[in-house]
């Protein structure tokens, strides 16, 4: 059987946290354990210049992210891990793409859509204002993530399900133009099973948010958060409903059968919210301990993680090297002689 070809990319613009972590990486973890996948994963730092122009920012998320992923058991030698800036090819191929992508195709990309719908809201005489041409053409670097590397399957949120459908236009438009079939079609790989996590205030826990949990957070740091969480305001003793409830979303994604099972009884038994808060610390600590001594470790030893990264860009480089120049002589960059 032909492997399957997985592929994502992660921009490196905030800190991983706890939705991050049970909604993707965990996830990418156990994909690149399976034999039957290749893995390619990637810090999409070149998609992280789109929002963030602070180089500080952005070279201190590139360090977390490599060190999370690796702290959290990623086998480097069975995958591919790397950066997308370490690998030139890409950014070159982005080009060619941009060369055969309709400029319509982008118009009706949702994150270029919503950013002038902001600026007709405020109504100014500029729909583009604020707009780079970074955030305008992001679909098409992202189809050169994915090209370069033929991917097959992309796990992705749902709100990148445009892009991958992207990804494949510009593809077949590609292949057609040159005649050829140069680029596999992708699809988004979306995974129903894995859970989406709420953050402090109840709202999806996500950056923009300001509500999240970062995941290597020291103990009484994780402890402080997790007493935070947003709860209703039944006493002890009342019985207490599991649906919508943060808390319990928390402890579904981390515990096991019988204790998921044994917390359902104690929500109705009336378990008060702040022994509830003691016992997801204890569950989540518990998880987290090992991979959070193992990431101070590596955010100590940026040596070691450079070097894991290094060896990730030239295992990705042999590959999109010899891609690359075959797509050259394909639109006629071959050598004179
Ligand atoms: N745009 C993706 C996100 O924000 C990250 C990303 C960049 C990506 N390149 C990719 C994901 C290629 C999958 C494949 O989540």
């Amino acid at each position: 059987m032909e492997k399957r070809r997985v592929l994502t990319g992660i921009t490196t613009t905030g800190t991983p946290h706890l939705g991050n972590y049970v909604g993707a990486i965990r996830p990418a973890i156990e994909a690149s354990r399976d034999p039957n996948n290749e893995s390619f994963y990637f810090l999409a730092d070149l998609h992280a210049l789109i929002k963030c122009h602070d180089p500080k920012r952005v070279q201190e998320s590139r360090r977390e992210i490599a060190a999370t992923w690796l702290a959290l058991g990623l086998d480097t030698d069975n995958s591919v891990f790397y950066r997308q800036s370490d690998i030139p090819e890409i950014t070159e191929l982005t080009w060619l793409l941009t060369c055969v992508c309709a400029k319509g195709l982008m118009n009706r990309a949702h994150a270029y859509k919503a950013a002038v719908q902001d600026n007709e809201a405020e109504g100014g005489a500029d729909p583009d204002k604020g707009i780079t041409m970074g955030l305008f053409s992001y679909p098409v670097l992202m189809a050169a993530d994915i090209l370069m590397f033929n991917a097959t399957d992309v796990p992705v949120g749902r709100d990148q399900i445009q892009h991958i459908e992207m990804a494949r236009d510009v593809a077949g438009r590609f292949n057609h133009i040159y005649k050829g079939q140069y680029f596999k079609l992708p699809e988004a790989r979306i995974e129903e099973s894995v859970a989406v996590l709420n953050g402090l205030d109840g709202r999806k826990m996500s950056k923009s948010y300001n509500n999240t949990i970062p995941l290597f957070v020291p103990e009484k740091k994780l402890l402080k958060l997790i007493r935070k969480i947003k709860t209703n305001s039944l006493e002890p003793g009342e019985p207490k409903s599991t649906e919508d409830c943060t808390l319990f979303q928390i402890w579904q994604a981390f515990a096991d059968e019988n204790q998921i099972a044994d917390m359902r009884q104690q929500y109705e038994n009336g378990i008060g919210w702040g022994d509830m808060k003691n016992a997801l610390f204890e569950l989540v600590n518990d998880h987290l301990k090992e991979p959070r001594s193992k990431y101070e470790e590596l955010m100590n030893d940026m040596g070691y993680v450079e070097e894991v990264m290094q060896k990730g860009a030239e295992k990705a480089r042999a590959e999109a090297g010899a891609r690359i120049d075959l797509l050259r002589k394909t639109v006629g960059f071959g050598s004179f002689v």
